[in-house]
């Protein structure tokens, strides 16, 4: 009888882990991040080289002229002058450059004319602002920050690329990019023209991705 019930009791038991690993494997398929992850490279495009973006280190004091690089990645094949520029904001994760070549913003570029640019988020991938994580440095990691760096990315993008006066920029993020393309809309009205935002939750809170 002990024995019966020892053994239903390791069937639940291995049940259990058998549906929480395919949870857990569901979840990282489709990312937690959902449009984070990037479309798989199926055409095998040859996808656009990394480039750096001087960025100041802290928005919040024009006193502080320290700088760092930032990584970013440049489509132009489909921008017709007077065209829009889309801008893709990068979140919390290594930015992929094959959104460079795929998926249904290129198609709208294409479409538009538009100017393609994806800015890696401080503090991921290869967008190292300060040389450790420390907590002391870890003060420099936040939205408004982040926000701060794609309206001075934009400046110098516009200036670098000669954009004609007026021209429209488009912001797109999925999940917290997808914040982050709604609050840039919001707080720099004058930068961008619109924002698509996916995904995106809205109410900032501690932990408010989970
Ligand atoms: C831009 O995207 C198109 C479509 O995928 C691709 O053919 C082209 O090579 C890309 N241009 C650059 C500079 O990466």
């Amino acid at each position: 009888m002990y024995f019966l019930f020892l053994f239903a009791e390791m069937l639940l038991l291995f049940l259990t882990v058998l549906l929480v690993s395919e949870l857990g494997a569901g979840l990282r398929r489709h990312g937690h991040h959902g449009l984070l992850l990037p479309p798989p490279n199926v055409h095998n495009y040859p996808v656009p080289p990394d480039q750096w973006f001087t960025q100041k280190l802290d928005h919040s004091q024009p006193g502080d002229l320290r700088t760092w690089q930032q990584r970013y990645f440049t489509n132009d094949t489909f921008y017709r002058p007077g065209g829009p520029v889309f801008l893709m904001i990068g979140g919390e994760g290594t930015a992929s450059p094959v959104w460079m070549v795929t998926g249904s913003w290129i198609e709208y570029a294409q479409e538009h004319g538009a100017l393609c640019f994806q800015l890696e988020h401080r503090f991921y991938g290869k967008s190292h602002p300060t040389e450790d994580m420390s907590v002391k440095n870890l003060r420099y990691l936040s939205s408004e920050q982040a926000l701060a760096d794609l309206a001075t990315f934009s400046a110098a993008m516009a200036e670098k690329h000669a954009l004609p006066e007026g021209t429209k920029w488009v912001a797109f993020g999925g999940s917290y990019p997808g914040s982050l393309a709604a609050w840039y809309r919001l707080k720099y009205p004058h930068m961008v023209h619109a924002a698509v935002s996916s995904s995106a939750p809205l109410v900032a809170k501690t932990n408010f991705l989970w």
